[in-house]
């Protein structure tokens, strides 16, 4: 016996070798429920528009929102986030198409809920963004500032407005201060006190939200930028504070928003407040997926599964994705 080779203590490549002992190990595991499947709406009847920056994405009018929701039911996805492309002359300074009990974000919910009822969710947004001739999230002054409580204000009145009709969570992704707590009595007096709230708790103003502008046509229309309101990127302790308001306020979820630069955020949010977690795999990061498998440079639902499977194992437990249907069918139910 030859005692002058050392051999390691342990072997981790041990239970690598096999599949078998690959899938015994594994600690995190996606299934197609931790997905939210953000659509976009437009006007009229059989109209699905391509959408350039998000390839694979697009627009569609109601009717076909509605056979979305039902490939969504079939895949195991619980829910839908709903986004209007609002039509230029509906938009306005206030973005008063907001609180329209007849806008096309409402048509889309009551269509979904008639015919669906209880078997899939429908989260809707709150902000003023897809309504305004501005592109930005709230009502601004005459020096172009966003006004904080009475764009709250404008909120609640959409929030209402959504929840009359059907909708399942409202998610407020303005980043104002105060809205969620305004939100919540607002719904508890107005007859909806099990409506949800899912916050956009700690949204980073991120440079990976342009696809997502023109998918709602905003981008064109937006001057300046949107740092007044929502986060610095190089803020990790401003997110803790953000996120124990808005659950202080009411808030039944809450969110980090993007992902995948901001998975340290997503595993402090989950560590310190132990709340259902979700995560927002943006526009940009989608749109950077589909590029680099374009151009050649990786597998393109290779990177897709990685990138979910890493925002799930830093603390997620639910993903807004517009793989969401992609990710559904590798995954199955
Ligand atoms: C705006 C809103 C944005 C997104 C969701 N809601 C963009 C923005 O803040 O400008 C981005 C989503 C994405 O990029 O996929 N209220």
């Amino acid at each position: 016996m030859n005692n002058n080779i050392s051999f390691p203590a342990t072997r981790l490549r041990r239970s690598r070798m096999n599949n078998w002992s690959r899938n015994m190990v594994r600690e995190t595991a996606l299934s197609p429920s931790d997905l939210i499947w953000p659509l976009f709406i437009i006007e009229g009847e059989n109209q699905r528009e391509d959408i350039g920056s998000l390839p694979g994405v697009s627009r569609m009018s109601v009717d076909l929102i509605l056979k979305s929701a039902a490939e969504a039911i079939d895949l195991g996805i619980n829910c839908l986030a709903l986004f209007p492309n609002t039509p230029p002359h509906l938009r306005d300074e206030n973005g008063s198409e907001a609180s329209n009990p007849d806008n096309l974000m409402c048509r889309a919910t009551h269509a979904i809920k008639d015919k669906f009822g209880n078997k899939i969710g429908v989260l809707t947004d709150v902000a003023l963004d897809p309504y305004t001739s501005h592109g930005q999230d709230g009502i601004i002054d005459k020096d172009g500032q966003i006004l904080n409580d009475e764009t709250a204000s404008a909120l609640v009145d959409q929030a209402i407005n959504q929840a009359n009709a059907g909708a399942d969570i409202i998610a407020p992704s303005d980043m104002m201060d105060g809205r969620i707590g305004a939100i919540r009595r607002a719904l508890e007096m107005n007859n909806h006190p099990n409506v949800q709230i899912m916050s956009y708790a700690a949204k980073y103003a991120s440079a990976f939200y342009g696809p997502f502008r023109d998918a709602v046509g905003s981008g064109g229309l937006l001057k300046g930028d949107k740092k007044s309101y929502q986060m610095d990127p190089a803020n990790s302790d401003e997110a803790m504070r953000e996120v124990a308001l808005d659950i202080s306020e009411g808030a039944d979820y809450v969110m980090v928003k993007p992902a995948l630069s901001y998975l340290d955020i997503i595993y402090r949010v989950k560590s310190e407040f132990a709340v259902p977690v979700f995560a927002y795999q943006v526009s940009g990061e989608f749109a950077m997926v589909e590029a680099a498998a374009k151009a050649g440079m990786g597998d393109r639902d290779a990177m897709m599964m990685e990138n979910l499977l890493s925002i799930k194992r830093a603390g997620a437990n639910g993903i807004l994705t517009y793989f969401a249907p992609q990710a559904a069918k590798i995954l199955g139910k």
